[in-house]
């Protein structure tokens, strides 16, 4: 007979989706589960993106993980789209009144970590094959292995918080959802090296021979990324060949000083756009990257994951505070409404941005005409910075 145990909210998957709710629904008496395939070591080393829109500092500060963020956080008034030669700074302060802080995700996740093992509630770390059962039912239950030993966890709710490749998506019956993608025929090539940055605030830079960005994760370490093919390998791409296409694709007046060094990470990652609607059918309800994913041209990822945190945690609080069920009948809507503007952002940069066409067809003229407009119009530099920045909950 497999061991049971009771929970309110039952969550798989420990990343930022999940510990953020969990973190959420302890600060409002509501109690949860983690349910993590992983180790701790494993989920704290993945290298992830690092840009936080203010409204997800502001959730970061609702849970009380905020002190190194604000401490080591460096928050940006402004990002650069290097096309056509030149540099051109898009002022999010001045445009939008709001900024974005560059942090780093696996910061974010070691900083949820730190609070919840500090008393909020268990993560179980390497639960091993997950299962969902009785979604449709009051009494859903999580079968997990541990240690060879089978457990049965009795929630009230379902949290799937256990990204692409989890078992939450592909446990809401197929026949009621549909799934939109865009998969993009490049990858981005990234490297973490601990030099200082370029440049004060991000560049994202259009080129001939392809996209590059310019980021970092402190004032002496550098996050960069170049558009490559997807068949390309990383032995082919020894640091030294990555320092001068960097210097060539960023070559834009002014051009940065880019200092050199070691790569201590790399790897070259697909982009892709999906979403999976809907994102709850019965006592589920999926979060982050279970239901959507963007290309990182955005800084979307986390972001999104984010909001959707927001939304369901508000939703849970009016279940158990009021006994109100509007606001998790409507989550699906709710955070799918934010979520396609979000891929809209993304894919908008993704396709401005990046070498797709060439140089000679006409859709390569009109991203040079899109860019020339983007550095012309005050307008269009809006648009762009409030997405940026992110869009109102
Ligand atoms: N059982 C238990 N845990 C699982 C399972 C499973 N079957 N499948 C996946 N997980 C865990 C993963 O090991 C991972 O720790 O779920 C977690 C999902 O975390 P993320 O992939 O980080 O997804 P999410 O929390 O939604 O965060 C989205 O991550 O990928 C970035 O760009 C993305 O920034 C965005 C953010
Ligand atoms: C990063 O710092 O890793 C980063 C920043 C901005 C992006 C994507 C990634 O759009």
């Amino acid at each position: 007979m497999a061991a049971q145990e009771r929970t309110q909210v039952g969550i798989i998957g420990a990343g930022p989706a999940g510990l953020l709710l969990a973190r959420l629904l302890k600060l409002h008496g509501i109690d949860s589960v983690i349910l993590e395939a992983r180790t701790r070591d494993y989920v704290e080393a993945r290298v992830r993106a690092g840009v936080l829109e203010q409204g997800t500092v502001g959730l970061l500060e609702e849970a009380g993980v905020a002190e190194r963020l604000h401490r080591d956080g460096l928050v940006h008034n402004g990002v650069e789209i290097a096309a056509n030669g030149q540099r051109l700074r898009i002022d999010f302060r001045a445009l939008t009144d709001k900024t974005v802080t560059v942090y780093g995700q696996t910061e974010v996740t070691r900083d949820l970590i730190a609070a919840r093992l500090a008393g909020d509630g268990p993560i179980v770390w390497k639960a091993a094959d997950v299962a969902i059962h009785g979604i449709e039912s009051d009494r859903p239950r999580l079968g997990y292995r541990l240690a060879g030993v089978e457990h049965t966890l009795i929630c009230d709710f379902v949290a799937g918080c256990d990204g692409f490749h989890g078992v939450s998506r592909p446990s809401l019956p197929a026949a009621l959802g549909q799934t939109f993608e865009r998969t993009y025929p490049f990858g981005w090539l990234g490297i973490l090296a601990d030099v200082p940055p370029c440049s004060d605030e991000l560049i994202y830079a259009s080129h001939p021979r392809g996209f590059a960005l310019a980021s970092m994760r402190s004032p002496t370490r550098s996050r960069y990324y170049i558009q490559c093919s997807l068949d390309e390998k990383i032995e082919e791409w020894p640091d030294a060949r990555i320092w001068d296409e960097l210097k060539l694709r960023l070559g834009s007046e002014p051009v940065p000083d880019i200092t050199t060094g070691p790569s201590i990470e790399k790897s070259i990652a697909p982009l892709r756009s999906f979403v999976s609607t809907p994102m709850q059918h019965g006592r589920l309800f999926l979060t982050g990257d279970a239901a959507h994913i963007v290309p990182p041209t955005g800084a979307k990822g986390l972001n999104l994951a984010a909001s959707d945190v927001h939304y369901l945690c508000r939703a849970l609080v009016a279940h158990y505070g009021k006994g109100n069920d509007d606001l998790l009948n409507g989550y699906s809507n709710t955070a799918l409404a934010r979520v396609w503007k979000a891929e809209r952002f993304s894919w908008w940069m993704t396709m401005l941005l990046h070498r797709l066409h060439p140089e000679t067809s006409f859709e390569a003229q009109m991203q040079r005409a899109e860019l020339d407009y983007l550095a012309s119009s005050q307008a269009a530099q809006t648009v762009l910075a409030e997405n940026y920045v992110g869009l109102p909950f």
